[in-house]
C-alpha cells in the first residue's frame, strides 16, 4: 500500500462524501481509513453507509455519534441538536445500516505496524484533541509512529520530537505535512461532512506512505442542497445553517 484516503466525521453528508471521492479519483489509493462519526447531524445516513461499504480496503473505527445511533448508548452528554439528530438517525436507518454502525470497532486500531487510527485520541475515543497538552498524554502513553484522529472537525498536524510537542493547523485549501522520520505524528484530516474551522469546504486527507507525506485537501460541495435536505427532514435548522459558515 502506498496511498490511503483518510475520512473523518462524515456526519450523514452524502453530497460532501461524493465531492471528496470525486476529487480523489485518479489518486490510485488502495486503502480508506475512516475515523468515525459516519452518521449524526445530516440527512443521509443510509446513503453514506452504502457508499462506504463499496469502497476498497476500508479500515474503520466508530465515533461517538455512531455508538449512540447504533443504540449502544443513550447519548446523555449530547447537546439538544445532536440528540434530536441522533433520534432522527435511528428512525431513518434500516436494519443493515444499524448493523453496520453496531459492528464498527472501537479505536484505537492498528492499520499497519506502528500506525493507528482512532476517533478522539488513542487513550479515549471521546477525548477532544485541540491542544498540545492533550496530544502529549497520548504520545507518552501509547507507542505509535503515526496516528490519525478525528472528533474535533479541525484539520491539523501534531508532531512529537523528543519532549517537544507541536500542533499546526492545516491552512488554506491544500496543506502538505511531511512526516519527518525522527518524529512521531498525529494527524486530523478535518471533517468531510461538517467542517468547523470557518472553511465550509469539505476536508479530507491523502496519506502517501512512500513519500511520507499527508496532504489535507478542501473541496467545495453543494452546501445549499445539503442544508435544504436537513430542513426538509425536520432536523434542527442550525444543523443546516452551520454548514454555510463552516462552524
Ligand atoms: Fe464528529
Amino acid at each position: 500500500v502506498t496511498r490511503s484516503l483518510v475520512l473523518s466525521d462524515l456526519h450523514s453528508n452524502l453530497e460532501a462524501l461524493l465531492a471528496v471521492l470525486d476529487d480523489a479519483r485518479g489518486l490510485a489509493y488502495d486503502r480508506v481509513l475512516i475515523l468515525g462519526d459516519v452518521v449524526g447531524y445530516g440527512a443521509d445516513p443510509g446513503g453514506v453507509i452504502e457508499i462506504l461499504r463499496g469502497l476498497p480496503g476500508v479500515v474503520a473505527v466508530r465515533g461517538n455519534h455512531d455508538r449512540v445511533a447504533a443504540g449502544l448508548e443513550e447519548g446523555k452528554e449530547f447537546n439538544v441538536a445532536a440528540r434530536s439528530a441522533v433520534q432522527w438517525t435511528r428512525r431513518a436507518l434500516d436494519g443493515p445500516g444499524r448493523e453496520y454502525l453496531r459492528t464498527l470497532p472501537q479505536g484505537p486500531r492498528e492499520f499497519a505496524a506502528g500506525r493507528l487510527l482512532c476517533h478522539g485520541t488513542p487513550l479515549d475515543e471521546d477525548e477532544y484533541l485541540l491542544e498540545e497538552t492533550v496530544a502529549r498524554r497520548s504520545f507518552e502513553a501509547i507507542p505509535f509512529d503515526l496516528c490519525f484522529f478525528g472528533h474535533t472537525h479541525f484539520p491539523c498536524h501534531v508532531s512529537a520530537e523528543g519532549t517537544r510537542v507541536r500542533l499546526r493547523a492545516a491552512e488554506g485549501d491544500r496543506a502538505e505535512f511531511a512526516l519527518s522520520p525522527g518524529a512521531r505524528h498525529m494527524i486530523n484530516p478535518g471533517s468531510v461532512g461538517q467542517p468547523r474551522d470557518r472553511n465550509p469546504k469539505s476536508s479530507y486527507a491523502v496519506y502517501d506512505d512512500a513519500d511520507a507525506t499527508v496532504t489535507i485537501h478542501r473541496v467545495a460541495y453543494p452546501v445549499e442542497v445539503v442544508r435544504r435536505k436537513i430542513l426538509d427532514a425536520g432536523l434542527p435548522r442550525w444543523l443546516g445553517d452551520r454548514l454555510l459558515l463552516g462552524v
